[in-house]
């Protein structure tokens, strides 16, 4: 069993929940993921890794309230445990050998863009971060990615935080002012990365995104997990999450993510009454 040792809220939908799992903490790397199970007869969700601490032996993720799982997993409280916490599942994400980065993080994407900007930092890389959300109440993790990018930039949907416009037009507006990224990594919504993608493959700069489809075993047995990159099939589980963005066939990847829509939608309400 894993026990919950924090959990804190960070805006309606979303939660920070950190685990005791001494083992996955002191191997995990930037990028790589989780596959928790709440009980026996649970879900198998994969979940980013958020941060870790190899000598304290925890490890927190981040995740939003979308499906039964989420909603189920919201309601423990610290002190209580769950069945399986498997990893660290997936490849890191390669972060050596780069002077500028920009990291682009779209809603929810934030709680893996900011490991990734962490770790960048943390070696040495000057980071931007580029945030984006809907509206000023559901920004995330503004501290935290502050203290790891040289500049943040969080922008809203709306404009209700005074900064008005999608994470590409900050790009293509920091690109233009003579930003000189060798990488730029996205991580957030397929049609978010796609367009982050369209953007730095006008201006010739290498771009990683990391991908989410469904999973279910997590270590390439089950075939859930297939992603189109470079016409090649890749399991997104073994070969991946991330890869070359200018590679990946997005429109594929967001008609398999929809497959299980209506039965998902179902679990949720059924959950909810
Ligand atoms: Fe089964 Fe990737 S989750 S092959």
């Amino acid at each position: 069993m894993f026990k919950i040792i924090d959990k804190k809220r960070l805006n309606d939908s979303m939660t920070w929940m950190t685990l005791e799992a001494p083992l996955i903490a002191k191997k995990v790397k930037p990028g790589q993921f989780i596959i928790l199970r709440i009980d026996e007869k649970g879900e198998r969700i994969p979940l980013t890794v958020a941060d870790f601490d190899r000598e304290k032996g925890w490890v927190s993720i981040i995740f939003q309230k979308v499906g039964k799982t989420t909603m189920r997993l919201d309601e423990l409280e610290v002190g209580q445990s769950i069945q399986d916490f498997v990893g660290p599942l997936g490849r890191p994400t390669e972060l050596e050998g780069y002077h500028r980065a920009a990291v682009i993080g779209g809603g929810a994407g934030c709680a893996i863009a900011y490991p990734q900007a962490k770790a960048l930092h943390n070696i040495g890389v000057d980071v931007d971060v580029i945030a984006g959300f809907r509206n000023k109440d559901i920004i995330i993790l503004e501290d935290e990615m502050d203290q790891v990018s040289n500049n943040l930039y969080v922008m809203t949907d709306d404009g209700s935080n005074g900064n008005k416009g999608f994470v590409t037009v900050k790009l293509e507006e920091r690109l233009k002012e003579g930003a000189d990224y060798d990488l730029v990594i996205a991580i957030g919504p397929l049609p978010m990365m796609r367009a982050v993608c369209e953007v730095t493959k006008k201006w010739n700069v290498k771009t990683i995104v990391s991908l989410n489809p469904i999973m279910i075993d997590g270590t390439g047995m089950c075939g859930g997990c297939r992603v189109k990159v470079g016409g090649e099939m890749k399991f997104a589980c073994v070969d991946g999450p991330d890869f070359d963005g200018h590679q990946v066939d997005f429109e594929e990847a967001m008609r398999r993510l929809s497959i299980y829509k209506d039965q998902e939608k179902r679990a949720a309400e059924d959950h909810k009454c």
